[in-house]
């Protein structure tokens, strides 16, 4: 394990233990979590690793194979946000986020590795928080329910690192299960596991990481959420969650709004049409038949222009990946994440995904040609596969 070497070369001996979270893929609802709506998320086999353990004191190391140069150190009684910038704002911000929920820590030394691309919108910051709160909390022999440290990891994310974003890539890392997507609804958090395991059932999930920049930080993001919550001021209501019916928006004058409500609406209920979907499905074998994958890569395609062109977080690279998977057989396809720069996830028909080369099957070939066409860097193509949530290593 790399997360264990660089501990063994940076920090001398062998770590107390390993633990390692995932990163996310979104199967529906986009820019629904901070709008109090429903989201459908899975986690990914990608993940970030931690290798950890106590030491005496209050001082708390962090080093990263991703981020080559010192370690950074920090002391647990004088975190605050901003006083820690960069990638180790994280896990600094999750030390902070456990204290300041009342968890004593211990001090530690932690090395991490990722096989999450970063800045791919498969949320490697959110897998980065919740690998060092299992960490931290392990050591400390603190035994905090899942749903807290949920609550934790967006805490470090939304107040130490200060990126604005919702719940519901944290509640990925650490509640998804294999062979499932999670149900989460984010008003009241409740959550249910939807069995979807399109490997067993003749289909594939692929993700296209468009290698295009990925900026949630740089105010786009904000300003959508400012736009949602201007608009459910505008309508009388809490949040957009609390719109039953899009004929009421006939008081919003502003059609930029109405384009935005029009997202979050549609997009709420697609999340709705695929549960209801992939439950009405016998499973898990033989699972979902040909034309249920056919009707939930329909909806996709379908988010997919609701985010383009109401909700307008769409990039020309995600197009044109939707457009050319799409055209060469795809069941469906859409911009995941906040946009504006990450990944495609494209769910396809085993037999247009054969091959596992860059730019082998049908599916593959036709974004790389695409992409050559306009002369970007070539896309980077990665199974997605329904993955279990945070965990300890073994061995
Ligand atoms: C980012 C955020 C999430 C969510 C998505 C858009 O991934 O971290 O909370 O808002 O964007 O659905």
């Amino acid at each position: 394990m790399r997360a264990v070497s660089l501990f063994r070369e940076r920090f001398g001996g062998e770590p107390d233990g390993t633990w390692l979270a995932p990163g996310r893929a979104n199967l529906m609802g986009e820019h629904t979590d901070y709008n109090e709506g429903f989201v459908l998320p899975f986690a990914l086999g990608q993940g970030v690793t931690a290798a950890a353990s106590q030491r005496a004191g209050r001082r708390l190391t962090v080093c990263s194979r991703q981020a080559p140069g010192d370690a950074v150190e920090v002391d647990l009684d004088g975190l605050a946000p901003g006083r820690v910038t960069g990638w180790a704002a994280y896990p600094a911000g999750v030390a902070w986020a456990l204290e300041a929920a009342g968890h004593r820590l211990p001090g530690a030394c932690i090395a991490i590795d990722s096989d999450v691309p970063a800045g791919a919108g498969l949320s490697s910051s959110a897998a980065l928080e919740c690998a060092t709160a299992l960490a931290l909390t392990s050591l400390a022999g603190l035994d905090v329910p899942r749903a807290e440290l949920v609550t934790i990891a967006r805490r470090a994310e939304n107040e130490f690192a200060g990126v604005p974003t919702g719940i519901m890539d944290q509640s990925a890392s650490l509640l998804c299960r294999a062979g499932h997507a999670l149900l989460l609804d984010c008003r009241t958090l409740e959550t249910s596991q939807v069995p979807f395991d399109p490997a067993a059932g003749g289909a594939g999930l692929l993700l296209i990481n468009t290698r295009a920049r990925h900026e949630l930080a740089d105010g786009e993001y904000g300003r959508r959420r400012a736009e949602c919550e201007e608009a459910a001021r505008r309508l009388g209501i809490r949040s957009l969650r609390d719109l039953t019916d899009l004929a009421d928006t006939g008081s919003l004058t502003d059609p930029v709004l109405r384009r935005r409500v029009r997202h979050v609406f549609t997009d709420n209920q697609r999340v709705l049409e695929v549960v209801a979907l992939l439950r009405a499905s016998p499973g898990p074998s033989p699972g979902p038949s040909a034309d249920t994958y056919r009707e939930i890569g329909r909806l996709l395609t379908q988010a997919h222009a609701s985010l383009r062109d109401d909700f307008e977080v769409s990039w020309p690279e995600a197009d044109a990946a939707v457009e050319a998977a799409v055209g060469a057989g795809a069941y469906g396809a859409r911009m995941i994440g906040g946009g504006f720069g990450g990944s495609v996830l494209a769910l396809v028909p085993a037999a247009a995904d054969q091959g596992s080369g860059p730019g082998s099957g049908a599916v593959r070939g036709a974004v790389t040609a695409a992409f050559a066409r306009h002369g970007w860097t070539a896309p980077e193509f990665l199974d997605a596969a329904p993955s279990d949530s945070a965990r300890e290593l073994s061995g």
